[in-house]
């Protein structure tokens, strides 16, 4: 019998990929719930998607009718933005931490399987070489650097379900998403600062020819991961062949992809002087320095360096990441660029 799998926020970054991907390689039915349908359109009316337009807090009703049929129940309904966690630390935990606590309940009540975005910001300022689900302690800032709320509140439903998990009150699978890319990650031509994460946030700068502002001088790392070996992952995960993925946490990036915000800038500039008509923004565009306190406010604080360990990944799932940030890079550049 083929899965069912319920999407919330199946229009975002992860789920709209995630609904492709599942259309283009599985036999399973999808059930989705999202504000919009603006990244989903081409699939609105595929006979294995049933989708339903509305907010996760008014439609809590319709939500449990679609735990109480289905085989596995994937929440992606976040705002995932540093410069929300600072400018709007109240509504990520209303909306991440509150509504989120509300579906892993629903999951307990009707005994269904969770398939839970955890995040690499659970790390926070980790000084180990490459963060391990396992060992790595989690560190983060004092109360007066709202940055680290989304980390908290994700760090605490992590810990909620692992413990209902003690409990045997429920199935789960924890992924953590590690700087994934691809074209429908932000909107680059949405020009309010700091809206994005920073690919987009680049491409953006680069198109209206604005400076790039390299966030305290940009030597802070990242190992960046192409969306569709992400989703390669996280599809073994849903699908869970002998129960490989059962009570289990899993990084899921790419650490042969580990750049500074610097040089990411600097292959953006590279690249995009390869497109005819845009080469001449590139060669205008200036890298400035710019403090984190002028950028994001007072209430920030930075992740110097982050790696994820993929080994579990491997070893449990057999999946191994492929795309490098090149290519990845030029997915995204081709999206915006040449369509
Ligand atoms: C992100 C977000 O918190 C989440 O989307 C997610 O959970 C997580 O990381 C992830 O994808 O793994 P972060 O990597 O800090 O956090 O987010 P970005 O906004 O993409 O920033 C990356 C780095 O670029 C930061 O050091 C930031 O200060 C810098 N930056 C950003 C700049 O130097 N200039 C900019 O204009 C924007």
């Amino acid at each position: 019998m083929s899965l069912k799998v319920l999407i919330l926020g199946i229009n975002g970054f992860i789920g709209s990929s995630l609904l492709e991907h599942c259309l283009e390689k599985t036999d399973w039915q999808l059930i989705g719930l999202d504000l919009s349908e603006n990244k989903i359109s081409e699939f609105i009316k595929h006979p294995r998607l049933t989708f339903k337009k509305g907010d996760l807090n008014h439609e809590i009703v319709w939500i449990e009718q679609q735990i109480q049929h289905c085989d596995v129940v994937i929440p992606l309904v976040a705002i995932a933005t540093p410069a929300s966690y600072v400018k709007n630390p109240l509504g990520i935990f209303e909306l991440d931490f509150e509504a989120n606590l509300k579906i892993i309940r629903l999951c307990v009540k009707h005994q269904k399987r969770i398939v839970f975005p955890s995040t690499s910001e659970v790390y926070g300022m980790c000084t180990d070489e490459a963060f391990d689900e396992e060992t790595s302690n989690f560190v983060l800032g004092p109360i007066n650097k709202p940055r680290w709320i989304y980390s908290c509140s994700k760090q605490l439903l992590d810990r909620v379900i692992h413990a209902y998990g003690l409990a045997n009150e429920l199935r789960y699978t924890l992924f953590r998403p590690f700087n994934w890319l691809g074209p429908k990650l932000d909107d680059p031509h949405n020009p309010k600062p700091g809206s994005s994460r920073v690919v987009s946030q680049f491409i953006g700068n680069i198109l209206r020819g604005e400076a790039i502002q390299l966030v305290n001088g940009g030597q802070q790392r990242r190992s960046f991961i192409d969306i569709d070996d992400g989703i390669g992952c996280l599809l073994k995960i849903i699908a869970n062949k002998n129960g490989c993925a059962e009570q289990a946490i899993f990084n899921i990036g790419n650490p042969a992809n580990d750049v500074s915000i610097r040089e990411l800038a600097e292959l953006l500039l590279e690249l995009i002087k390869t497109y005819a008509y845009y080469a001449n923004y590139a060669t205008q565009v200036e890298l400035q320095t710019i403090n984190s306190d002028n950028y994001y406010g007072k209430g920030y604080q930075d992740v110097e360096r982050r790696m994820p360990s993929i080994k579990r990944a491997q070893q449990q799932l057999d999946w191994q990441p492929r795309i490098d940030i090149k290519t990845s890079l030029k997915k995204i550049l081709d999206f915006y660029l040449l369509n």
